[in-house]
């Protein structure tokens, strides 16, 4: 590893937000808001900033087909700001048609924070799903699950953990000698909460989307190889023109792929696999179809990239027929995350840096209040010189969380940074906004709370 490339820790604290670089380094896509249907706060404010192959899930939208949404929560302390974020991006993609699979991730918190089984339980029914019920998801589309009552995501971690090694862990995670094995075992169950979902008895194959903040990424990057190793068949870009479609060998499908135990080929079978990826691509309206079993490929002259996400679901289901997984490398998008109320990073063990959603009215006010200001030190030089918003907690806080009107914040954001509205004033605007948020977010929370039960998923209640 080079000495300047970054390693996110997902369980650590601190929070690299050089957003460029981890978009360079990792290869992420930048969203191009103009795509989004009906796009929320915080993809029209850019919030919502990079994805990976978030098309496949817009493609399914436009042509209504299924996908679905997942996330998971760490059962462990209060519920926060920050938390909201991911709840506000699944419940746009169950209005867009998707359903969201939610995991509570007890067997992570037992292992990573030392949080017993019955109160990871207990935590995440009245502190979070509580929460994610007031703040408007849909418990009809939503199954929430506990990674330790789910054998199934268990298993698949289990058996994936065959396609990484401890190399792969160590680049990903910056792992080390002394890393304790939770930080293995976890991440492996957390592959198989993103991937189980495609699993026929869990909805089927579908694109499905991990909505995230930045410090999940190594998550998604380990799953997304663990998805695309475990694939029988691989689709590039032909020198020629159009695709080609390739057998990937490997010791699931040795046989089935007609490669015999002596290390002599079964042409015959060869033959017919390849007759049924002509099939798969005959099913999806191709004609001009070349196979070379010879050469190892399937030529599809005419086809494009923008036949690849078709192409790639229509192999998966040949690969399921075969007796293969079939699992689709997951979508997923990646949001900023709000500045702490002290200017540091937002962190529940820190009650200053953020505002819990049981927060009284009283202490909103009063952390507010004491909240980082991008004012300047005096009312004069602030007329003179402007404030900053860019760094103006309150200004933020309406940004991400409060207000939901364009327009009046860019006339905050100007007027703060003309010096026409001042720091104290920002902050009773912002203290306006968190009363009425907050207090229909308790209202909700009431309404809501006899529907906690609705969203767990039959192997959970
Ligand atoms: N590791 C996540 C966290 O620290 C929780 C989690 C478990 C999760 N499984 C997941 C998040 C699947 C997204 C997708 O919060």
């Amino acid at each position: 590893m080079g000495e300047d490339e970054l390693v996110i820790d997902p369980w650590g604290s601190a929070q690299s937000t050089d957003y460029d670089r981890i978009m360079a380094q990792f290869g992420l896509t930048p969203m191009d808001r103009l795509l989004l249907p009906e796009p929320t706060k915080l993809h029209r404010r850019g919030i919502v900033f990079a994805h990976r192959d978030v098309d496949q899930v817009l493609e399914a939208h436009r042509t209504g087909n299924p996908f679905g949404v997942l996330t998971g929560l760490m059962p462990s302390g209060q519920m926060h700001l920050g938390h909201s974020m991911v709840v506000e991006q699944a419940k746009w993609f169950q209005r867009l048609g998707g359903d969201v699979t939610i995991a509570v991730a007890d067997l992570e918190s037992q292992a990573t924070r030392g949080i017993a089984l019955q109160k990871g339980r207990e935590v995440a029914l009245s502190e979070y799903i509580a929460h994610y019920a007031a703040l408007g998801l849909d418990p009809q589309k939503t199954n929430v699950y506990f990674q330790s009552t789910r054998p199934v995501v268990q298993r698949l971690g289990f058996q994936l953990g065959k396609r990484t090694n401890l190399n792969e862990f160590e680049s990903i995670y910056g792992f080390s000698g002394e890393t304790n094995l939770a930080h293995v075992q976890a991440p492996l169950v957390q592959v198989g909460d993103i991937l189980h979902p495609q699993l026929d008895e869990f909805g089927g194959l579908r694109p499905v989307v991990v909505p995230v903040g930045v410090d999940q990424d190594p998550h998604l990057r380990l799953t997304r190889g663990l998805a695309s190793k475990t694939n029988w068949f691989n689709i590039k870009p032909s020198s020629a023109r159009g695709m080609l479609v390739s057998l990937s060998i490997h010791d699931e499908n040795a046989a089935a792929f007609g490669q015999l135990p002596n290390g002599r080929v079964d042409r015959e079978r060869v033959g017919h696999v390849f007759d049924r990826v002509v099939e798969a691509a005959e099913r999806l309206g191709f004609s001009d179809i070349i196979s070379s079993p010879k050469q190892g490929h399937v030529h599809l002259p005419s086809a494009t990239q923008r036949d690849t996400h078709g192409l790639r679901l229509e192999l998966l289901r040949l690969e399921r027929e075969m007796g293969g997984l079939g699992l689709l490398a997951p979508s997923s998008t990646y949001h900023h995350f709000a500045v702490g109320m002290t200017g540091d990073k937002m962190s529940s063990s820190q009650p200053k840096t953020t505002l819990f959603l049981r927060d009284d009215l009283a202490t909103v006010e009063k952390k507010i209040k004491r909240a980082f200001s991008g004012g300047q030190p005096t009312v004069e030089e602030h007329r003179r010189l402007g404030g900053n918003p860019d760094i103006d907690v309150a200004y933020q806080y309406m940004m991400y969380f409060f207000e939901d009107d364009d327009a009046y914040l860019a006339e905050l954001n100007s007027a703060f940074r003309s010096g026409a509205l001042l720091a104290g004033e920002m902050k009773q605007r912002c203290i306006d906004s968190a009363t009425a948020w907050m207090k229909n977010l308790q209202e909700r929370r009431d309404e809501t709370a006899h529907l906690v039960n609705d969203f767990l998923a039959d192997d959970s209640r």
